[in-house]
């Protein structure tokens, strides 16, 4: 690890996709900060004076020396039940090495949906985070468009048991955006975000996409079970597919709160959150 910089800022799954907006973020409004990397060969490419750091949440002798001269962190997440642990080990070493605020990547429907196994280690590590005294910031997606880049497309279909249902969608970029509020500027601790530009339903998406790309991408309204099966045959673990299952559930059901959601991104960004057309036609050489 170089130490040059003396940033203040750490961006944890910077080779995933929120970290990955978030430091492309921070990097093109000029802020100098470290990033966490498990491994080198995954470092993005950003331009800026970044430093790196080697680390793992599962390792605890990683973390001090990637926290050194830290104040605010962006806490990556991903789904599965070590992150709980994982998490524990990160909090633990921010609060020795002298953190003050995590923005925390969370998810909405943590309470709603405690007894699907991924929201429900969402709320558990929402909760680890609010417990363990360090400011907070939760930012809560709902569904976010970038889905459509890559799990939510098999070959020109959107396959998914929704019927007609709405569901919430917000663009990665904005979630990164509201992180970069959160790490830059002040107002934003003990602040519970949930992150939602507007609802629409998948055959309303693939009309979008469509129009976008100029090919014909179809919704097809999948029966549960087949839907299971195709996500077993995609290598999902039977947690994340019961997850699932449950969103669609209640997608099909009008009762999924991801589709109440109005736009909440416009009083902490001043503007309305991207809307779906506009990441269509963003990301159309992507889908
Ligand atoms: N997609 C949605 O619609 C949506 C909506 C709301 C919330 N979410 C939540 O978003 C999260 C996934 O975020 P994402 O899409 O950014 O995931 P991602 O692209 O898979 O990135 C995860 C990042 O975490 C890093 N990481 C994994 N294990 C680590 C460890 N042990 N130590 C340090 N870093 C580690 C990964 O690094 P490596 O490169 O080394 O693997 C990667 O950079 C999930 O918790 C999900 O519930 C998703």
């Amino acid at each position: 690890m170089t130490t040059e910089i003396n940033p203040t800022i750490l961006v944890t799954g910077a080779s995933g996709l929120f970290g990955g907006e978030i430091g492309r973020q921070l990097n093109d409004s000029g802020f100098t900060f470290r990033i966490l990397l498990r491994d080198q060969a995954r470092a993005p490419e950003f331009t800026g004076r970044i430093e790196t750091a080697i680390g793992d949440f599962a390792n605890p002798d990683s973390l001090p020396a990637a926290l050194e001269g830290i104040e605010r962190v962006f806490l990556a997440s991903y789904d599965g039940p070590e992150v709980v642990e994982h998490q524990a080990n990160f909090l633990a070493a921010a609060k020795r090495t002298g953190v003050r605020h995590v923005v925390r990547l969370s998810a909405n429907g943590t309470e709603e949906w405690a007894h699907l196994s991924i929201f429900n280690q969402h709320r558990i590590c929402d909760r680890q985070l609010v417990d363990s005294g360090l400011e907070y910031t939760l930012l809560k997606p709902v569904w976010v468009m970038q889905n459509f880049t890559s799990f939510m497309m098999v070959n020109d279909n959107i396959r998914v048991p929704a019927q007609d249902g709405v569901a919430g969608q917000v663009d990665a970029r904005d979630v990164a955006s509201v992180a970069l509020a959160a790490l830059t500027m002040e107002g934003h601790v003990g602040k519970d975000y949930v992150l939602c530009a507007e609802a629409l339903s998948h055959g309303e998406i693939a009309q979008l996409l469509s129009r976008s790309t100029g090919r014909n991408i179809t919704y097809v309204d999948l029966d549960p079970e087949t839907y299971r099966k195709e996500l077993e045959s995609s290598g999902w673990t039977k947690k994340s597919i019961d997850s699932m299952l449950g969103l669609f559930d209640d997608i099909r059901a009008g009762t999924n709160s991801d589709s109440m959601v109005g736009d909440t991104i416009k009083p902490i960004l001043g503007r309305p959150g991207i809307l779906f057309r506009q990441f269509a036609k963003d990301y159309a050489s992507s889908i």
